[in-house]
């Protein structure tokens, strides 16, 4: 049935899309936890918002707790890409674990920030999604001191203490221009606001939004794989959405829906930073089985950071 519907159709692949380094390096701090020291090795919560990473590391021995109250005393645990609040290190400490930090280093850098702020006294506004495991974990930082601005509508009711000594800070993964709106909002609001700009919003996340904008500007429809709970991964729908193409977020290609394709002449792919790239090809092979349809791709510039890896994981021969 799906021949009929795709047939003579084109893919335009977004690139880049997928892994992103953070991604890439947390699941190997979990592999090599594992080679290390054996099974089961704790990893506290999702260890990247991707149910496919999730299953297939729980697969192999790693046993995913929501909190560190699951974890036997003096065992090994990861703490997940998207950061821990202080709280949650000083608990692991008091339970004896022996701690492997997966926060992404671009997460790190905006606690750094969230620290050094608070510190010298300012009013800290962190502008991100409420619920979302990175927002807790850097809201911890100053517990009580960091307010979370959601959108711009919120901009005109937030008390601050000194409206001359405010600072922002955001989630890695916003849209870039939502994120611009608030940003604007709080500008009008305290003139002498200081802030990252949009430089929070990480490298893999924008370049994400800016090559899916490539191809949504020629599909009639993006398909983005991700998992429902991947932040970055569901900015990616609403930015399509926005520059008017329809989209949906599936997990892989068995939730592609048939009416979906139906009329669709060119079909955009991308995937969030945690999805696993073999599931894009998964779906452009699905796509192409179907007839005669071309796949090419739309690259706004290739990706080539790579972090290191945590000193506990790493390989004496670096890396
Ligand atoms: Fe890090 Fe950005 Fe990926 S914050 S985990 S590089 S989406």
């Amino acid at each position: 049935a799906w021949a009929a519907a795709v047939g003579q159709r084109r893919v335009l692949l977004a690139e880049p899309r997928a892994f992103c380094a953070g991604v890439e390096r947390a699941i190997e701090v979990v592999e090599r936890a594992l080679e290390i020291h054996g099974a089961p090795v704790y990893v506290r919560k999702q260890i990247v918002h991707n149910t496919h990473v999730v299953n297939d590391l729980a697969g192999r021995g790693a046993v995913f707790v929501d909190e560190l109250d699951e974890v036997p005393p003096g065992a090994t645990v990861v703490f997940s890409a998207h950061g821990v609040a202080q709280a949650v290190r000083e608990d692991a400490a008091h339970r004896h674990l022996s701690v492997i930090d997966a926060t992404c280093p671009l997460v790190e850098k905006v606690h750094a920030e969230a620290r050094r702020f608070t510190a010298r006294g300012d009013t800290v506004l962190l502008i991100g999604h409420a619920g979302h495991e990175e927002v807790d974990g850097t809201l911890g930082e100053a517990p009580g001191r960091i307010t979370l601005v959601e959108s711009a509508d919120e901009v005109a009711s937030l008390e601050v203490d000194d409206p001359e000594r405010v600072t922002y800070l955001m989630q890695t993964t916003l849209a870039v221009d939502e994120a611009e709106e608030v940003v604007d909002a709080l500008r009008g609001r305290f003139p002498t606001i200081v802030g990252p700009g949009s430089a929070d919003i990480c490298y893999a996340t924008s370049n994400r939004q800016n090559a899916v904008r490539r191809v949504a500007a020629e599909a009639d429809l993006v398909l983005v794989l991700g998992s429902e709970n991947s932040a970055n991964s569901r900015r990616l729908v609403e930015v399509s959405k926005r520059d008017g193409a329809a989209s949906h977020l599936v997990e892989s290609v068995d939730e592609v829906r048939l009416e979906w394709l139906v009329g669709a002449d060119t079909i955009g792919v991308s995937a969030g930073a945690s999805a696993p790239p073999n599931l894009v090809e998964a779906l452009t092979d699905a796509l192409a089985g179907l007839g005669a349809t071309s796949i090419s791709t739309r690259s706004i510039g290739t990706e080539s950071i790579a972090f290191t890896l945590p000193k506990e994981v790493r390989r004496p021969t670096g890396g």
